[in-house]
């Protein structure tokens, strides 16, 4: 049985392993090792994680997992970035459990505690040419409102990212 929950200590190595191997099999013919190891090895340590769902508030509202059978299958995370805008920060599956809904389930429990945060607008960035990700958000309402340089780029890297933008 799926469950969709408020993660915990015990889904911290199911957060890391599901988003790496997302990340992999995401951009692996997007953005080059170099780029993809340095953003895993800021974002999907253990003790990241462990702050991120010890410490949420507002700006970060914490992870929310999709749980099968005992197993994190997808994780995903949002907060606020104005007084009425949230962001979808983070979402990723399993690379083997994609279009069965699950990215829907954890798309609307981040939304549902952006509203509770007051949220009537939403934002995610999205990999320029994400063709894994980019149709979910359009079937989602999402509009690509501007582009701008990819987070965390340095010296040499061109990539670029898309503001998709929705009203909630
Ligand atoms: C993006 C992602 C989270 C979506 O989750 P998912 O469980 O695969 O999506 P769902 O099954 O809930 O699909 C919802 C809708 O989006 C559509 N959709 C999703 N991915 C699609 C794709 N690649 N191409 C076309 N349509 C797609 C589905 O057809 C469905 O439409 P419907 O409601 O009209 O039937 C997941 O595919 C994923 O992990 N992708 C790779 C990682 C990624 O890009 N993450 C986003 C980073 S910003």
């Amino acid at each position: 049985m799926i469950t969709i929950q408020k993660a915990n200590e015990e889904h911290i190595d199911g957060i890391a392993k599901v988003c790496i191997d997302a990340y992999w099999a995401t951009y692996s013919e997007l953005l080059s090792s170099e780029y993809i190891n340095r953003m895993i090895r800021e974002f999907y340590t253990y003790d990241r994680i462990l702050k991120e769902i010890t410490i949420t508030n507002r700006q970060w509202n914490g992870w929310i997992v999709a749980v099968d059978d005992g197993m994190v299958v997808g994780a995903g995370g949002g907060g606020m970035i104005s007084e009425n805008h949230g962001e979808l920060f983070v979402l990723y599956l399993d690379p083997n459990r994609r279009k069965e809904g699950l990215g829907s389930m954890l798309l609307d429990a981040v939304t549902k505690e952006l509203k509770e945060y007051g949220a009537k607008e939403q934002w995610v960035s999205v990999t320029k040419h994400n063709d894994k990700g980019i149709p979910f958000y359009e079937a989602k309402g999402f509009f690509c409102v501007h582009e701008q340089l990819e987070y965390g780029v340095v010296e040499g890297e061109d990539y670029m990212a898309l503001r998709y933008h929705r009203m909630i």
